[in-house]
């Protein structure tokens, strides 16, 4: 990937995916957890700096009216996996994970826990949208624990003393405990900084049920699903949806490190599975 490197602090996105990984780490206790700064390395430091600080209530308006219109043409499920697969970076081949297998094996780890075919399905598809990346997106644009925009900022956000540096700090309108939303508006009329998460959610919503796009939409929204942020944005039908996404988190960040999916082997039932939702090329 050829990116100016002041746009591109990761040698490869799966860093961010890592470091939250290794925030969460299965048995870490809230006080380990909060040593998360002494762990993050000077580049995905670097990463947050630049999403905290770039991430603007109008950058986001204008990343959505750009992506979520889906004119970017037609493409399979399968032509988009392949496409996400040419994301190489600078990952090491023996040891780092394909995209295809990420999203492989957190299916599988879904299918082993006997969820239904939808759940399994969401699996593979959640991480499809970092192809924003090879579209030409900069990292912090793509990745990163994701946020409400035009109302204050959390201190439940990683790093949140990066927001200083964020223009919209200094807009009143935007600083206030709800800012532009109203209480319990429920998410879908709050706007989060944008990623890769709205963007899968946008192309795959009319073929997935509704659980799925929870899980979709709102996967790095670490701070609400983690940390019981920003409840005072969600209805009770959000908070209801929210324990899908939390189901969902735990296959995300576990699945890494179990044994490279055999991939031959499985993707027939993949095939299968994706055709019974997405019948044809689907809007992008
Ligand atoms: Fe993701
Ligand atoms: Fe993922």
């Amino acid at each position: 990937m050829k990116h100016l490197a002041d746009n591109a602090p990761l040698k490869q996105l799966d860093e961010w995916d890592d470091f939250v990984a290794t925030r969460y780490r299965q048995g870490k206790s809230e006080e380990e957890f909060r040593n998360y700064k002494a762990e993050a390395n000077p580049t995905v430091t670097e990463f947050y700096r630049q999403n905290h600080a770039r991430q603007t209530f109008d950058f986001v308006l204008q990343k959505k009216a750009e992506y979520c219109s889906l004119s970017r043409g037609k493409k399979s499920i399968w032509e988009m996996a392949a496409y996400l697969n040419t994301l190489v970076d600078d990952s090491d081949p023996d040891t780092d994970l394909t995209q295809i297998e990420h999203l492989l094996q957190t299916a599988e780890a879904i299918r082993k826990d006997g969820h239904p075919r939808w759940f399994i399905l969401t699996g593979f598809l959640h991480d499809l949208g970092k192809v924003l990346c090879l579209y030409g997106e900069p990292q912090w644009a793509v990745v990163g624990d994701t946020f409400p925009v035009g109302c204050e900022y959390s201190d439940q956000v990683v790093f949140p003393e990066f927001f200083a540096a964020n223009p919209d700090s200094k807009i009143p309108a935007y600083q206030t405990e709800y800012g532009i939303y109203e209480p319990d508006c429920g998410l879908d009329k709050v706007h989060l900084s944008f990623g890769h998460d709205e963007y899968i959610y946008q192309a795959t919503r009319r073929y997935m049920p509704e659980e799925a796009q929870y899980m979709l939409r709102y996967h790095s929204f670490y701070a609400a699903h983690r940390h019981g942020a920003y409840h005072h944005l969600m209805n009770e039908h959000d908070e209801r949806m929210f324990d899908w996404v939390r189901k969902f988190n735990a296959y995300d960040l576990y699945s890494k490190g179990r044994e490279r999916p055999n991939i031959q082997e499985i993707l027939p039932f993949y095939e299968e599975l994706v055709s019974e939702f997405f019948q044809d090329k689907i809007d992008w």
